[in-house]
Parts: structure tokens; C-alpha cells; sequence
């Protein structure tokens, strides 16, 4: 390991990059990250770096996101095939409808989507802003893309809007069971359960917090309880043990795996610089309009 982190390092200054990492993917690759967060975080961070190249180690959308902020720069995906497939459950078609039935509908595309259904949309959030943008727009309809579970979590936040939901869901976090939380908390009662909202309404009905990846690591961080149930992906259990050593962090139901994030390994970040790709390319169009939303969600998640 000792040679690679060398050679890693050599790559790193000689193509004046950065590396930045989502909390799911592999622990070892958290590790050689300049930066580790939530999805919100890494698109912010992004637009902050001074480095040349950006390697992304995450799902497609993360880098096309960090593509579309900063056009300018060379953004490195370390593996090409890591695809959310949530990115792909909606349709331009069925956004062309609601436009025509609701003539003041706002378009909210949950970031984990493709750039071309970012460019449809009037606004981006994360799952750490959701609720607050849409609290903000001044449209009572909004139509939320492409996740049901966070549809229905902002809607339940934000009941003064009228919240259309889409059918997408994302397959690790809807795997996570009612009976599942519920057989985990009888064995242990004094856990605590955290959820990210992408889990069925049925399960986040049941937590004592729901968030974001980075959400739920804060929330374990400063809570007085010394165990927590989580649901969510578990690439979340090594920032959330380095920083509680002392609290014990215990899967909701079955594992929560989500391969392709798992499919980013250090040996890939290190071809990717040496290689220069797989890179993000995207037209210059789908960058221009996939721009507007994802920028004023970074100015509306800022207020
Ligand atoms: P976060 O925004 O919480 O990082 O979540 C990203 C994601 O892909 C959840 O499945
Ligand atoms: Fe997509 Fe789910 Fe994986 Fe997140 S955990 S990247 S939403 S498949």
C-alpha cells in the first residue's frame, strides 16, 4: 500500500489534481480522499477547488455535477460504469406533462438524476436540503424527480405545498424493511434509529432522525447515545466508527450494499490519473442548462 499511496501522491501533483469521495464508497478509498461528504458537500467543494483535475469517486451523477459547476476543469469518474440507477427514473416526457396540467409547477430534480433531467428542471436539492428549497419556491406545485421516498419525506415537511410524486426509488435504501428496524430496536432498545430519507416512508416513520449521509454521521456524532440502528448505505459505518470509537453502530436488517459505488478501488483513481479518463464529458448545452438548477440550489441552500 505504501508504494501506491507514493505513486498516488507523485500522480496527484504532477496532474495538479484533487480527490474527493462519497461517505459510500470503499473505506480504503475514503482514505486516500482529500475530501470525504455527502453528495451536497461534493458539489460544493467542488466549486471551491484550485486544482486542475477533479477525480470523483462516486456515481456518475457526482461527477457529471461537478462537470456542469465547473466546466473549465478536467473531472476524472475513476470507474465508468458506477451508475445510480435511480439517476434514470423519470422521464423528460412525463416533465412535459405536468408542465402543461400545472401551470406554475416548480420542476425539483432530486440531484441523483441525469444531466439531462437536470436540464429540465428549475431546481436541484440534496437530501440535505430538499425540505428547505422547496420551502423557499414561491410555486405551490412542485413536481419532485425521480425519488418517491424523498418526495414523500418533503412533502411531509413542507405541507403547505402540493408535492406530485414520481415513481423512482433507490433499490438499497427501499430494501431497508419496517420489520427490519422494528426486530433491530426490540434488540436493542436504547439504540437510536437513523435513516436517510430515501427509505420508505414507513421506515423513516420509525426513526428518531432522518438525513443525509453526512446528517446522520453528525447526528451520532454529538448524540448522548451510545448505540445507533442505521439505515442507510454502509460506507457510512467507517466515518461514523472513526469518529465515535467508542459507540456501537449496528445494521438495519439486511446488509445495505450499493455496488456501484463499490465498484471505485484505489487502483482505479490511480489509472485514472495516469490515464487522464475515463473523464466526464458532457456537450456544452447540457452544460449550460443543466447549470441554473444545480447553482441555485448552492445559492438557495446557502440562505
Ligand atoms: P447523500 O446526499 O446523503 O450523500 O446521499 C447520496 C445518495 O446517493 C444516497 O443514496
Ligand atoms: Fe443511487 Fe441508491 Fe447507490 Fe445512492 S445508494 S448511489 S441512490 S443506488
Amino acid at each position: 500500500m505504501k508504494e501506491k499511496l507514493d505513486k498516488l501522491l507523485k500522480l496527484k501533483q504532477e496532474k495538479d489534481a484533487v480527490i474527493l469521495a462519497h461517505y459510500y464508497v470503499p473505506d480504503e478509498v475514503q482514505d486516500i480522499a482529500d475530501y470525504v461528504g455527502d453528495s451536497y458537500y461534493l458539489s460544493e467543494i467542488a466549486t471551491k477547488v484550485e486544482a486542475q483535475t477533479i477525480v470523483l469517486c462516486g456515481v456518475e451523477f457526482m461527477g457529471e455535477s461537478a462537470k456542469i459547476l465547473n466546466p473549465d476543469k478536467k473531472v476524472l469518474l475513476p470507474a465508468a460504469n458506477a451508475d445510480c440507477p435511480m439517476a434514470h427514473m423519470a422521464a423528460v416526457e412525463k416533465i412535459e406533462e405536468i408542465r402543461k396540467e400545472y401551470e406554475d409547477v416548480a420542476v425539483v430534480c432530486y440531484v441523483n438524476s441525469t444531466a439531462e433531467l437536470k436540464m429540465n428542471a428549475d431546481v436541484c436539492v440534496t437530501s440535505s436540503n430538499a425540505a428547505k428549497i422547496v420551502k423557499q419556491l414561491p410555486n405551490k406545485h412542485i413536481f419532485f424527480i425521480p425519488d418517491e421516498n424523498l418526495g414523500s419525506y418533503v412533502a411531509a415537511q413542507v405541507p403547505e405545498k402540493h408535492i406530485i410524486l414520481n415513481d423512482g426509488y433507490c433499490h438499497v435504501h427501499s430494501n431497508v424493511r419496517r420489520e427490519d428496524i422494528l426486530k433491530a430496536k426490540k434488540a436493542r432498545p436504547n439504540a437510536q434509529v437513523l435513516v436517510h430519507p430515501e427509505c420508505k416512508e414507513e421506515v423513516v416513520a420509525l426513526a428518531d432522525y432522518a438525513g443525509s449521509t453526512s446528517g446522520i454521521i453528525e447526528y451520532a456524532t454529538e448524540s448522548e447515545a451510545q448505540e445507533f440502528i442505521i439505515g442507510t448505505e454502509m460506507g457510512v459505518f467507517h466515518e461514523l466508527k472513526k469518529r465515535n470509537p467508542g459507540k456501537s453502530f449496528y445494521v438495519a436488517g439486511n446488509l445495505q450494499i450499493c455496488p456501484n459505488m463499490k465498484k471505485i478501488t484505489v487502483d482505479k483513481v490511480i489509472s485514472a490519473l495516469e490515464n487522464g479518463q475515463p473523464e466526464v464529458i458532457l456537450s456544452e448545452e447540457v452544460r449550460n442548462r443543466a447549470y441554473a438548477p444545480l447553482s441555485r440550489m448552492l445559492e438557495l441552500a446557502g440562505q
